[in-house]
C-alpha cells in the first residue's frame, strides 16, 4: 500500500527531515489547488482560534467546528477504534519521529453505525478543497497516549493533498501552527472532543502543526490546557497526481 513504508504510515516527517530531503519548498506552495474554485466553508467557531497579528491573514485556511459528532456517535466510533487497535502497543520513537506515544491505523472500511459519520468527515475535507477534490478512501486513526505528543511537522505532499480534516475524541487538546519561515506567524486552535478542525492551503503547506503535551506549549489564550489520551480520525484529500485515478 502506498501509504506504508516499512510497516509505518508515512504521512508526515519532522520539518527537519522534510527540509533536508528537500520535500518542502521554502516558497509558498499553495499552487496545487489555486486553479480550482473553492466553495467557502464555515470556519466554525472563531473563539476556538488564537493567532498572532501577522498570522491573522492566514486564518481563512484553518477552522474548528465544535460538536461535529454527538456523544453517541463518538462512543460508537471509539468502540470500533478500540477493537481495531486492540493488542497494538503505543510506539515511542524517541528522537527521530514526528510522533511519540501513539498507535495508529488506516481504516478504509467501517462498520456498525459509523459509515455515515466517516462520510460526513470526508465530505468536509472535499468541500474545503473545492471542485474535483476527492478524499483518500481510507481515514487515518491516531491514538495518542496520555504522554504522547506530535512534534511540529508538515504532512508529506506525496501522500496528502491540500486539505486535512480531523475529528478529535476523548480529551481536548491544543494544536499549534507555526509558519516555517516566519516565527512571528503562529496560530493556536483549541480542539474540544467531538469537534473537527480543517487545515488547507497556506496553513497546510507553509505552517507546521503540532499537538504538545500539557505544559507551557499547550497554552490557549493564556490558560494551560491539560491533555490526556486523545484520539483523532483524520481525512486527507488525495495529492493532485491522484486526482485522475479512482482507486476502486
Ligand atoms: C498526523 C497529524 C494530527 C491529529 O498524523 O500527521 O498531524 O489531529 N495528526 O492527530
Ligand atoms: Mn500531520
Amino acid at each position: 500500500m502506498r501509504h506504508f513504508k516499512g510497516g509505518r504510515i508515512v504521512y508526515r516527517a519532522t520539518l527537519k527531515h522534510l527540509l533536508i530531503s528537500g520535500r518542502v519548498p521554502s516558497r509558498p506552495v499553495c499552487k496545487s489547488s489555486s486553479h480550482t474554485p473553492r466553495r467557502p466553508f464555515s470556519l466554525g467557531d472563531p473563539a476556538l482560534l488564537e493567532a498572532s497579528v501577522t498570522a491573522e491573514i492566514d486564518c481563512g485556511d484553518v477552522g474548528v467546528l465544535p460538536g461535529f459528532v454527538t456523544e453517541d456517535e463518538s462512543e460508537s466510533l471509539l468502540v470500533e477504534i478500540r477493537r481495531t487497535l486492540r493488542g497494538k502497543r503505543y510506539l515511542y520513537n524517541h528522537w527521530d519521529g514526528a510522533i511519540e506515544g501513539y498507535r495508529e491505523t488506516e481504516k478504509p472500511v467501517w462498520g456498525e453505525a459509523n459509515p455515515p459519520v466517516i462520510h460526513r468527515l470526508k465530505q468536509v475535507a472535499e468541500d474545503a478543497g473545492g471542485e474535483d477534490v476527492r478524499a483518500l478512501d481510507e481515514v487515518h486513526v491516531l491514538d495518542l497516549a496520555n504522554d504522547g505528543f506530535i512534534r511540529p511537522h508538515i504532512d508529506s505532499i506525496k501522500f496528502c493533498g491540500d486539505v486535512i480534516a480531523g475529528l478529535s475524541l476523548v480529551s481536548e487538546c491544543v494544536m499549534v501552527f507555526q509558519h516555517e519561515d516566519d516565527s512571528t506567524k503562529w496560530i493556536r486552535a483549541l480542539l474540544p472532543p467531538l469537534s473537527i478542525y480543517i487545515m488547507r492551503g497556506r496553513v497546510r503547506h507553509n505552517y507546521t502543526h503540532a499537538v504538545p503535551l500539557t505544559g507551557e506549549e499547550s497554552g490557549f489564550k493564556g490558560q494551560t490546557v491539560s491533555r490526556e489520551q486523545r484520539v483523532s480520525v483524520i481525512s486527507r484529500t488525495r495529492p493532485p497526481q491522484h486526482h485522475n485515478h479512482t482507486s476502486h
